[in-house]
């Protein structure tokens, strides 16, 4: 088999690199942990991408989260161009904003919900938030669980950082993120003993509902609940960050698989990725009583030229009435099969690796024991997930380019796109083996 084109790709991204730091508009699309030429991608359909040089990939990145219903999605497209018709910016309340958010307050614990452009500007925000609320500073965060580029938040923030090697930022100072103790995921006793020392000074903990940018780790039964009774014993806030789960982990998100049937809902949760449709729309929520300082109702000042923009918002709302459960169900039904592909490839190549899941959402770690927190991620072989990614790449499947991502379908995700997925496993899982244990 000749290898695809991908002429047209390098040329672009070498313009790009003279234009822009890296030739990217964010890290993660680089090719930096598995090398090569990043894709410069013309159209999508459905599950399938189609780059410049004309070769078609079945999706697994998926925008990293947002196209749950998969690209160019007919209804979506026409409530999109329905939307542009009208006019696409105001500076003014608009309908689809209320019905956006009257759909989010529907399917998840929050009373009430502010529009922001960002799942980095949801988090930013409703740390403020719990400060403003709480009048306290410190923030506890886990290893591991990216919740954006806040300044106070990069510490040990998993998958981008992880992926380029770095640890943290230069242009964070000390004092940004002085204020915020970093955990290891899943540390009970680490949290208890946080909370013990300086609990009257934390204003919240936040934490990916399940975390999902070192990789999915399915927090442990009972392990958010422990999280959101410590902060209430504390008078903490618990900022559950749905960015990347919410629904898509499920129809009402990680919450939907924990909090819903455990009884207990955090303070403020964040959203971002599918609520967006494939538009800069994020939001954060959370109880009515938290939720009415910020301002104008209250002193926690947070604005946005483009917050709850009618066009992203027309979007995002066509995207969630169409996120029934059938969508679920099917996610669910290809991500099993794939899955169960993906270590049955493995296995047969004696490459170790481990899989793991919450809900719909999964990934695929190359190490040989579970992973419960970001040392266990760190432990794998990013080696062997390079010469994976490439073989799939070269087979027509985008894998995410980093070995701390989650794998992302799609309702769009059909037989044709599954058997692609497939049939490019063997040769990929047999080219992770070589070079192994050199
Ligand atoms: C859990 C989580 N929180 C926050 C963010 C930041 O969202 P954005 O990239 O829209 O700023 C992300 C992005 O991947 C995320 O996965």
């Amino acid at each position: 088999m000749n290898p695809a084109p991908t002429q047209q790709s390098a040329d672009l991204f070498q313009r790009a690199r003279t234009v822009t730091p890296g030739g990217v508009n964010s890290p993660v699309r680089a090719f930096s942990a598995v090398g090569g030429t990043p894709r410069f991608i013309r159209s999508a359909r459905g599950a399938w991408l189609t780059d410049v040089d004309g070769n078609d990939y079945v999706d697994l990145i998926c925008s990293w989260g947002p196209m749950l219903l998969g690209h160019a999605h007919p209804e979506v497209q026409a409530a999109v161009a329905e939307a542009v018709a009208r006019g696409t910016s105001y500076g003014t309340p608009t309908e689809p904003e209320v019905e956006l958010a009257e759909e989010i307050v529907a399917r998840t614990p929050v009373d009430t919900v502010r529009f922001v452009s960002s799942g980095t500007e949801a988090t930013m925000s409703a740390i403020r938030l719990a400060r403003g609320f709480t009048g306290r500073d410190l923030v506890v965060k886990f290893a591991g669980c990216y919740h954006g580029h806040v300044d106070a938040l990069l510490a040990e923030a998993g998958s981008g950082l992880a992926t380029l090697g770095v640890p943290g930022t230069p242009g964070v100072p000390d004092s940004a993120t002085a204020l915020t103790l970093v955990l290891p995921y899943h540390d009970r006793e680490a949290v208890s003993r946080a909370f013990a020392e300086h609990g009257d000074r934390i204003a919240c903990l936040i934490t990916e509902a399940a975390p999902g940018n070192m990789g999915v780790v399915p927090p442990e039964p009972g392990f958010n609940e422990f999280l959101a009774r410590t902060c209430a014993d504390h008078g903490a806030l618990f900022v559950s960050d749905e960015v990347m789960t919410g629904f898509r982990a499920s129809r009402h998100g990680q919450w939907g698989l924990d909090g819903a049937t455990e009884g207990w809902r955090p303070d403020l949760v964040t959203f971002g990725k599918v609520m967006g449709g494939g538009f800069p729309a994020a939001a954060f929520g959370g109880r009515a009583e938290v939720m009415a300082r910020l301002a104008p109702e209250g002193p926690v000042y947070q604005a946005g030229t483009l917050s709850g923009n009618p066009v992203a918002t027309t979007a995002g709302l066509t995207t969630l009435r169409l996120a029934d459960d059938g969508v679920y169900e099917h996610l669910t039904k290809v991500g099993e099969v794939i899955k169960e592909a993906a270590a049955s490839a493995l296995s047969a190549a004696g490459v170790p690796h481990v899989v793991q899941s919450t809900g719909t959402m999964f990934s695929v770690f190359f190490t040989d024991r579970p992973v419960r927190d970001f040392a266990g991620a760190a432990s794998q072989d990013t080696a062997a997930f390079a010469r994976f990614f490439h073989a799939m790449l070269e087979g027509g499947v985008y894998l995410p380019p980093s070995a701390y991502e989650a794998w992302f379908l799609s309702a769009a995700h059909d037989d044709r796109a599954v058997q692609t997925v497939l049939d490019a496993l063997p040769a990929a899982a047999r080219a992770a083996a070589e070079g192994a244990g050199r």
